[in-house]
């Protein structure tokens, strides 16, 4: 079997092949910045808020002067941002008005297997269910319409992001809008000096391209089998990169301190962001704030992804562009966004020299090493050169332990794992990198290295997985269920 478009080298966009857009691409710098509309609470009781969100088609105007379509929560790309507090729990109740099943997963939540948005926990189109419309069943039932996802907020400040996640589909889905972001404060966080209010900008980075109609182009091509021509998809990278939404989007702002939540919403396509004026540094990694400030030239994101960053426009003349690039794209995937400064301002916000303390794991905590291979063979994109199955486990773990895990691959390969964090023990021969510091989710694993990361199982028991977060690979079978006991 031959895969489509594919090469490997270690610091490009990753593995992948574009698809290029059939209407002349937007202008740059031109559209304003948008902001995702926080979600609201229906119902809140002594210890819990409740939200509600509606999967629906709708009609937005991502490009400008034209129309498209696209599966949004809400009926927005991007969904709703939650935003919760460590210790109050958070249900959010999941309408799917869709012509197709969804489920949800929350990336990087410590939440209950029965609601982490296993791949075939599906919820029903509305429209196809016998259930009567605004039937509101068992909560959490199987073959509804609808589905209460809790979690349970014991987990640290974070940046996380929530999408679907139905099994084999989750590439189109996501590429069609079904993604939004999740924040969550807490004590520490809430106490440090960070910038705030509108200097708090979440940054969904997106690549998508459109057909000449307007809307979103994604083959045709069904992803679980061959095509006619025999090839394998390794990837779909677009040509137009959004930001929140809104294609290569400028913000103008004040010469001050902004705090950029940095997410890799992409179903392929890894970036290296920098700024062209300013500065950089990291606070946060994907599921936690990092114990120290750490000066970065440039930030490394693969798919699902998250570096929290404080950029440092102070100083800088009014009328400054500043603008973010990609160096590890082409033509109009090497831009980004652009800010625009618009004149000095009051700041009081500050980047503490300690952020949070969080716990180093150490080596020897580890109680299992195991390894996982992600590779091309057989047709598929495999773990261990098994396709997912399901029904089958791929090992069991204990709740409360640590393991060690090894991942080896053969080509790029951002491996995530549910409901536990790790931290990077080790990569390749040069040890770890800046990116790879903090608590992780999500790993990048580059062609032929091996990364060795330890993952703390403290949580919950159940059912859950590992994956490639390449939306391709993972739709094509590179996935594999764990279970917590
Ligand atoms: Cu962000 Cu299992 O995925
Ligand atoms: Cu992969």
């Amino acid at each position: 079997a031959a895969l489509a478009g594919c090469s490997r080298p270690v610091d490009g966009p990753g593995t992948g092949e574009l698809l290029a857009s059939d209407l002349p691409l937007p202008g740059r710098f031109q559209v304003p910045l948008p902001v995702p509309p926080v979600a609201r609470p229906v119902r809140v009781t002594a210890d819990t808020d409740h939200y509600l969100v509606t999967q629906r088609v709708a009609r937005v105007e991502l490009i400008p002067g034209t129309t498209t379509e696209i599966w949004g929560y809400d009926g927005v790309f991007p969904g709703p941002t939650f935003r919760g507090r460590r210790g109050r729990r958070m249900v959010v109740t999941v309408r799917n008005e869709l012509p197709v099943p969804t489920s949800t997963h929350l990336h990087g939540g410590v939440t209950p297997a029965g609601s982490d948005g296993f791949p075939t926990d599906l919820i029903l189109p509305a429209g196809y269910s016998p259930a009567p419309p605004g039937h509101h069943g068992a909560s959490g039932r199987h073959h509804d319409t609808t589905r209460d996802y809790t979690y349970p907020m014991t987990q640290r400040a974070a940046t996380l992001w929530y999408h679907d996640h139905r099994m084999d589909f989750t590439g189109p889905q996501v590429w069609r809008g079904l993604a939004g972001l999740f924040l969550i404060t807490d004590e520490v966080e809430a106490a440090l000096p960070l910038p705030r209010g509108d200097r708090d900008l979440p940054l969904m980075i997106c690549d998508r391209s459109f057909a000449a109609d307007g809307s979103l182009k994604y083959p045709q091509r069904d992803m679980t089998h061959p095509g006619a021509d025999g090839l394998f998809h390794a990837g779909i990278f677009g040509d137009v990169i959004l930001v929140n939404g809104a294609p290569w989007p400028r913000a103008e702002v004040p010469a001050v301190r902004h705090r950029l939540r940095l997410v890799n919403g992409s179903n392929a396509r890894r970036y290296r962001l920098s700024l062209s004026a300013g500065t950089i540094t990291q606070i946060g990694s994907d599921a936690g704030l990092l114990s120290a400030p750490l000066p970065r030239e440039d930030v490394l994101l693969a798919p699902g992804e998250r570096s929290d960053v404080i950029a440092d426009f102070t100083g800088l003349p009014a009328g400054t562009e500043v603008t973010m690039t990609n160096t590890l794209g082409e033509g109009p995937t090497a831009d980004v966004m652009r800010f625009v400064i618009t004149g000095p301002a009051a700041d009081d916000s500050r980047i503490p020299a300690t952020l949070a303390t969080p716990e180093t794991l150490d080596r020897t905590r580890a109680v299992a090493e195991r390894r996982f291979d992600f590779r091309f063979g057989g047709g598929r994109w495999t773990i261990n050169n098994q396709p997912y199955d399901p029904a089958a486990t791929i090992c069991s773990v204990r709740e409360g332990t640590v393991e060690l895990w090894r991942f080896t691959s053969d080509f790029h390969h951002p491996v995530h794992v549910h409901m536990a964090h790790f931290q990077v023990l080790s990569r390749g021969v040069n040890g770890p990198e800046p990116g790879d510091a903090g608590w992780k989710d999500t790993v990048d694993v580059r062609p032929y290295e091996t990364v060795q990361v330890l993952v703390d199982f403290t949580g919950h028991r159940g059912r859950y997985m590992l994956h490639c977060h390449n939306l391709e690979h993972e739709d094509m079978a590179m996935m594999a269920n764990f279970d917590i006991v």
